[in-house]
């Protein structure tokens, strides 16, 4: 049993399981091992302070309206004159704090509405409607689902279901027609007709009532945004002992109880106080004005209502700190049994995979520190010239090396291999080795001689259209950061301009550049951070092309920005054709 404690001092037996979860734990929402669990926001009057809109009021000229007092009473009359608002209450007084001290009369209208705009969607739980004249031998309520644009039968009351409303008169409602709107007669049609209370209970009498949480049918049926009451028939004036003219419809107060619709993930609801939808104060990691979706970082399963039995508690997407942003897909959902169907989107720090969960090609993953480690992903050192490619396995960091190269970054050549000139094939078996020339240095070797190391135009280079032709790539670069790197000494190279484009072409921007550790400490080239190069070379100087590569024999001239107008205009002789002309 549930009392209603408010004005209309009447006890509505509610027994709905659902209504005895209502607070007392500090957080419903939760127990006391902080596992979520299924909560409902408070009940509320729902009426209260929305104004209800009358389709009649008496009074716009002084009216006698009488009633009978029971039997056999004498006959109560009134004088209402809106010139005189002490004995014309407007309907807006029905849902005013003030209860039944004030009452709104249509004056002597044969039927009359009233309308109530409750300003968002709410579960409606019962209706309460008191007459301060004898209640009228018919009446209806609708509700509105869609703010006032369409109107849907509530309950029917009537002494004569059939010939007012259409309706056979209710004695159960049946399991297949919940959705559906009754008629009964007990409220309206007391004999001899008196005052007092008609209440409706849209969940009364409905055989899913008790389970109403799995029940989307009466969950549904209790929805509305608006309610409206129709007046639609008195009793006859013999019987109420008053004259035609003197007869109407009187109401005291309206009390709709209900409460924000949040899906079961909320106990609290803010309702603002002017025209403003409801907001619940979401719980379970939900979000929305009625707690309908998921925030967005959980998504790892689709959102459903609560339920007593399971809180349905939205679920984090696993990304494993390095993505804060994450989608729901339904095929991964499915194809993991329904347990996890989140995806990782823009997984930072070199990480890939559904759950940030891989290291991007190019990096492996470090077993000393944790997957969640902002360094978990190391790049991988692959050497230029041994390895096939910058990519290495991604558990152990191996490189790919070439024939004859060993290594984990593939620095050094296998056993049974020396050291060739070549850049594509730099280890070759050691019968294999027919020539004597120094070999192209993959491991550095310090006793190295430097004189002859370098090639004779080291340093200089006359600016003219043939020797600008005669070059693969002309750059104009500065110099941003310098990293040692085995053997050779990686760059960042920050590319200003492009004055003659490479077979892989280059973009503006910042690229690796690499130089051998030999040619710099002989000399050949002369690179400091934070100054600006003309960098001129070929691209058989680079092992891979893809890589930008400056050696012995490549050019890196401090920069001078009288040679920008020099270059610009070989660039567009270029355009012209003017290099192929021999
Ligand atoms: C009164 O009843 C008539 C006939 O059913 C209907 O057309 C009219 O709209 C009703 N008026 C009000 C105010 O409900
Ligand atoms: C990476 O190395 C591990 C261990 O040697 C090996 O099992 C795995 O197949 C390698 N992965 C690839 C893609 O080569």
């Amino acid at each position: 049993m549930w009392c209603v404690a408010w004005g209309l001092g009447v006890v509505l037996p509610f027994h709905l399981g659902l209504l005895s979860l209502a607070a007392e734990a500090p957080d419903p929402c939760y127990d006391a091992q902080r596992q979520p669990r299924y909560c409902l926001p408070e009940l509320m009057d729902l009426a209260a302070g929305h104004p209800v809109v009358a389709s009649a009021t008496c009074g716009h000229s002084p009216q006698r309206l009488c009633a009978a007092q029971g039997p056999p009473g004498p006959r109560l009359c009134l004088l209402c004159n809106q010139a005189s608002p002490a004995t014309a209450h407007p309907a807006a007084y029905l849902t005013d704090p003030a209860g039944e001290a004030t009452c709104w009369h249509s004056g002597p209208v044969p039927n009359a509405t009233l309308t109530l705009a409750l300003g968002g969607r709410f579960e409606v739980l019962y209706v309460a409607i008191r007459f301060c004249t004898p209640r009228p031998h018919s009446m209806a309520i609708y509700k509105s689902m869609d703010y006032g644009r369409s109107w849907i039968p509530f309950q029917f009351f009537s002494r004569r279901c059939r010939s007012t409303y259409g309706q056979p008169p209710a004695l159960a409602v049946l399991k297949g027609m919940e959705h559906e709107a009754t008629c009964t007669d007990g409220q309206t049609s007391p004999n001899p007709p008196t005052r007092g209370l008609v209440a409706f209970m849209p969940l009364a009498g409905r055989p899913s009532a008790s389970a109403f949480e799995y029940s989307p049918v009466l969950q549904d049926w209790v929805m509305a945004t608006d309610l409206r009451m129709t007046l639609d028939r008195r009793h006859r004036a013999r019987e109420l002992g008053v004259r035609g003219r003197e007869a109407s419809y009187g109401v005291s107060e309206l009390q709709v109880g209900g409460r924000c619709q949040c899906n079961g993930h909320a106990s609290h609801c803010h309702v603002p106080s002017r025209d403003g939808a409801p907001q619940c104060q979401c719980q379970h990691d939900t979000t929305g004005p009625e707690c309908e979706t998921c925030r967005a970082f959980y998504r790892d399963r689709p959102w459903q209502r609560a339920t007593p039995s399971d809180a349905h508690e939205c679920v984090t997407c696993q990304c494993h700190q390095h993505s804060h942003r994450c989608r729901f897909s339904m095929e991964l959902y499915e194809l993991s049994g329904r347990k996890s169907g989140g995806v990782c989107l823009h997984c930072r720090h070199h990480t890939t995979g559904r759950h940030c969960h891989y290291c991007q090609p190019g990096f492996w993953r470090d077993p000393r520190r944790p997957l969640t480690s902002h360094k978990a992903c190391k790049a991988c050192q692959c050497h230029p010239i041994g390895a096939v490619s910058n990519f290495c396995n991604q558990t152990t960091g191996q490189c790919q090396c070439k024939v004859g190269v060993a290594g984990l970054t593939c620095n050094r050549c296998a056993q049974g291999f020396q050291q060739s000139r070549s850049a594509l094939m730099p280890c070759v078996r050691i019968q294999e080795v027919l020539t004597t020339t120094p070999a192209y240095p993959l491991e550095w070797n310090p006793g190295t001689e430097c004189r002859s190391h370098c090639t004779p135009s080291h340093g200089r280079i006359r600016m003219n259209l043939r020797n600008y032709c005669k070059k693969d790539y002309v750059l104009h670069a500065q110099i941003t950061a310098a990293e040692e790197s085995g053997e050779w000494q990686k760059f960042t190279a920050l590319v200003l301009a492009v004055y003659l484009q490479r077979s892989v072409p280059i973009r503006r921007g910042e690229h690796p550049l690499w130089v051998p550790q030999q040619d710099l400490a002989c000399d050949c080239l002369r690179l400091q951070v934070d100054k600006a190069y003309l960098v001129i070379g070929n691209d058989a100087e680079s092992p891979d092309p893809a890589r930008l590569v400056l050696d012995r024999n490549s050019l890196a001239l401090p920069w001078r920005d009288a040679w920008a107008h020099k270059l610009r205009s070989f660039q567009q002789q270029n355009r012209r054709g003017q290099c192929r002309v021999p």
